[in-house]
């Protein structure tokens, strides 16, 4: 047995998401990335959006490359409900409708509370954890009630439930933490739709936002994986299958529920 991340398939390799569409959001690095490719390689034609145009307009090379379905809203700003709504209501009338919703976009600072500046970084955080993932769902909502259903994934954290030494997340443990509770109350409010929302909680993942702490903080790195039952970090890769999973029809019996995929972290 082999613990080695399962990588993404160049390619469209399955069809798993057959004549789905999908948004997701922050698809210019780390997770949003790796799900945007991995869904549209099962299938799925794909919009993506990002503040970052640079990194999303190589995302959208890179799939192109391989000849998938994914296009682009960038530069896009996830705080500002006008361009969400329009990210949205473009899907729609683009490929005739929307099933499937992932809030991978967030923004969290990461600073200790005598550290932290109230407008700049603990307000900065909560708009850019919760109401993103709030102003997606909300402009979405109807398009998937349109659809009959659907499935939307949020992005909570080990750190809504675990404070982790040496990492000053208070501000991403409140974002986190609000983001797992609300889900369950979307799902409950989505149930009567036929809408499913589940949230994902990684430990580390390896991305653009994860290097900094992994490669400054002395110590950091060890107690990280000081806290793996599987002694490796997580790779955008090991969160995308799981997203496939949830974003398919082999799920839909699943809502309400938040899926640890932490290798073990959260469990001792
Ligand atoms: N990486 C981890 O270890 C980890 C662990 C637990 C949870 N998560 C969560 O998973 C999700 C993805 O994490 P990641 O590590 O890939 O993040 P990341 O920082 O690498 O990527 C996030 C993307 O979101 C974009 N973004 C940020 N604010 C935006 C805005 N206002 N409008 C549009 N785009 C915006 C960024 O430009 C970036 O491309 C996040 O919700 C994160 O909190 C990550």
């Amino acid at each position: 047995m082999t613990h080695e991340p399962r990588a993404a398939l160049p390619g469209k390799k399955g069809d798993r998401l057959a004549g789905k569409v999908a948004v997701v959001t922050g698809i210019a690095a780390g997770i949003g990335k790796g799900v945007a490719l991995m869904f549209a390689q099962q299938g799925a034609q794909v919009v993506g959006c990002d503040i970052d145009a640079a990194g999303a307009r190589n995302t959208v090379d890179e799939a192109q490359a391989q000849g998938l379905a994914l296009t682009s809203l960038h530069p896009l700003d996830l705080t500002e409900p006008a361009a969400v709504q329009r990210l949205m209501d473009e899907t729609a009338k683009l490929h005739g409708g929307i099933d499937i919703v992932v809030n991978a976009a967030a923004f969290g600072a990461f600073k200790w509370l005598e550290e932290m500046d109230y407008e700049m970084d603990w307000r900065k955080t909560l708009v850019g954890e919760i109401d993103i993932v709030f102003l997606a769902c909300k402009a979405a909502w109807p398009h998937l009630k349109r659809r009959g259903g659907g499935s939307v994934i949020n992005f909570a954290s080990a750190n809504a439930r675990m404070a982790l030494p040496l990492s000053p997340a208070l501000a991403h443990c409140a974002g986190k933490g609000a983001v797992l509770a609300m889900s369950r109350q979307l799902a409950m409010e989505g149930s009567a739709h036929g809408i499913r929302v589940n949230t994902i909680s990684p430990a580390l993942v390896e991305t653009a936002a994860t290097r900094h702490p992994l490669d400054h903080i002395e110590g950091f790195r060890e107690h990280v994986l000081a806290k793996f039952m599987v002694k490796r970090l997580g790779q955008p890769a090991d969160i995308g299958w799981l997203a496939i999973y949830l974003a398919s029809d082999e799920s839909t019996w699943v809502t309400a529920a938040d899926f640890n995929i932490d290798g073990g972290a959260t469990a001792w």
